[in-house]
């Protein structure tokens, strides 16, 4: 698939919480071909050296007006730096990056925790205009984390809210709603992004229980096209990279998470 290079304007950002920031960014060509679980790899600024590149999974595409959504935790230099750019500017984006899920299922469900939600969205949001509407399960520290509910709830057919505090809907991981739906409802294919515990714990569950997985992991990544090895990690009998041979993968295939 082709890779762009794009100086990209911004059009909008907003605050969704304290920590998370959602850019919209114009960037025609990929818009036009990024699929769920594809990422970008942003240029934050282009006063900064040009390897402070951040990668972040793509959001939504608006692709009538041209336009990529990525949703981002403020962490770190790059971050903070993303976090000043404003309406007008311009940036460098590399992508459409990586490689996406697989949307064969009929019964999907998602399963997300923080920015993880993010991929998930888009997701989401194909899978509904593609007729399937799928269910979600998503888990954040506390209420303030959900903010993702209210940009789900015409995307899904069910909604489990989980949270470590209790403050909003069932109190605990994603594990705490897990077992009880797998138990109630049969699912084709479940589809997990966020922390790496959470993802490994998911993956365990769902495939103990005979169903497809697929899983997005998050790895520190310094190029993003697989030239690098910072993303490298041990897949099951060989390593694979993550920008390059992910971020998806089916759960089977990651030992090291
Ligand atoms: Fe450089 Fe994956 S980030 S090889």
């Amino acid at each position: 698939m082709t890779k762009y290079v794009v100086d990209a304007k911004v059009v909008g950002q907003r605050m969704l919480n304290a920590v998370t920031k959602q850019i919209d960014l114009i960037a025609p060509q990929i818009a036009a071909e990024a699929v769920p679980g594809q990422f970008v790899n942003v240029q934050v600024s282009r006063r900064t050296a040009p390897l402070l590149r951040r990668p972040l999974g793509v959001a939504g595409v608006d692709r009538e007006h041209g336009v990529i959504t990525l949703i981002y935790r403020i962490i770190g230099e790059a971050t903070k730096i993303l976090a000043d750019v404003c309406s007008g500017d311009v940036i460098s984006v590399v992508g459409p990056l990586g490689h996406g899920f697989d949307r064969s299922a009929k019964h999907p469900l998602l399963i997300g925790g923080g920015t993880g939600l993010a991929p998930l969205l888009y997701l989401a949001e194909t899978m509904a205009a593609e007729g399937i509407k799928p269910d979600v399960i998503m888990g954040g520290r506390t209420a303030e984390d959900l903010f993702w509910k209210d940009m789900y709830l015409d995307l899904v057919e069910r909604m489990g809210l989980t949270t470590d505090d209790g403050s909003l809907g069932t109190k605990g991981t994603v594990m705490a709603e897990l077992p009880l739906v797998l138990q109630r409802i049969h699912y084709d294919c479940v589809y997990v992004c966020g922390p790496a515990p959470m993802m490994k714990a998911v993956s365990a569950a769902v495939l103990e229980k005979g169903i497809k997985c697929q899983v997005s992991l998050e790895k520190y990544m310094a190029c993003g096209l697989g030239a690098c090895l910072s993303c490298s990690c041990q897949g099951i009998g060989k390593r694979i990279k993550v920008c390059q041979d992910g971020p998806v993968f089916w759960a089977e295939e990651v030992a090291e998470w």
